[in-house]
């Protein structure tokens, strides 16, 4: 099973704090199937650039890479871009992609979009030959009017949902209907800590499994690794 928005790298982001809460993170995430783990860490482009944020993930995973066990799934590299204006016109982007893929995680500001940001990332899109997955969409849906958020699911991205979403009164509804319309590509936890936001999959299986049928996490599970594995790069 792969969870592919995590926030597990030791004193990066706002999420783990500590190599213990990693490991704890890590740990807990393959007690409950998950294989593969796509650290997702936040990145600002209008705070730093791509390079500085290289050189910090990886004095983060230097920490921790020593004390991984056999009990921590795989891990990947990737990070979580806040889109900003000019996003499209970095050529410095790539190096922030999913490792040994051409996906792109990206999370959508927190404010009224305009027509111009899908313009904006369809460009980077189409130029970069990455393929976007627009991050927790759930999210967005109290923001936007219901024409814009509508409008969100007919332009060309992947779309990712947090396992919350099937737990949560709120976006339950929008999360089974984005399965039933084929507009569920990707699931991760969006993890950060080992209380408020820990690793959670267990709780989006149990009510997928309820809600549609036991089969149904499965087969869901293995079209989102389906489709991870079309995108790695062929050395
Ligand atoms: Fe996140």
């Amino acid at each position: 099973m792969l969870d592919i928005h995590s926030h597990f790298l030791p004193k990066m982001d706002d999420g783990s704090k500590s190599v213990e809460m990693s490991l704890e993170m890590l740990r807990s995430s393959k007690a409950q199937g998950v294989t593969t783990m796509v650290s997702t860490s936040h990145f600002y482009g209008s705070q730093e650039d791509p390079d500085t944020f290289l050189k910090r993930r990886a004095k983060s995973f230097a920490a921790l890479e020593p004390h991984l066990t056999d009990d921590c799934p795989e891990i990947l590299f990737g990070s979580e871009i806040l889109y900003y204006p000019g996003i499209s016109q970095s050529e410095v982007i790539q190096k922030l992609k999913i490792e040994g893929t051409d996906l792109i995680l990206i999370e959508m500001p927190f404010v009224k979009w305009s027509d111009r940001i899908f313009e904006e990332l369809i460009t980077l899109q189409y130029y970069s030959s990455l393929r976007i997955i627009l991050a927790h969409v759930e999210r967005y849906q109290s923001i936007q009017s219901k024409r814009v958020f509508e409008n969100l699911f007919d332009q060309p991205f992947y779309f990712q949902c947090n396992a919350e979403a099937f737990t949560s009164s709120k976006s339950r509804k929008l999360a089974l209907k984005m399965i039933d319309n084929d507009r569920l590509h990707f699931l991760g936890t969006d993890c950060h800590n080992t209380s408020s936001r820990q690793p959670n999959m267990n709780e989006a299986k149990r009510v997928i499994e309820k809600k549609l049928s036991p089969g149904a996490w499965r087969q869901l599970n293995a079209d989102f690794e389906h489709r991870f594995n079309r995108h790695r790069i062929k050395e």
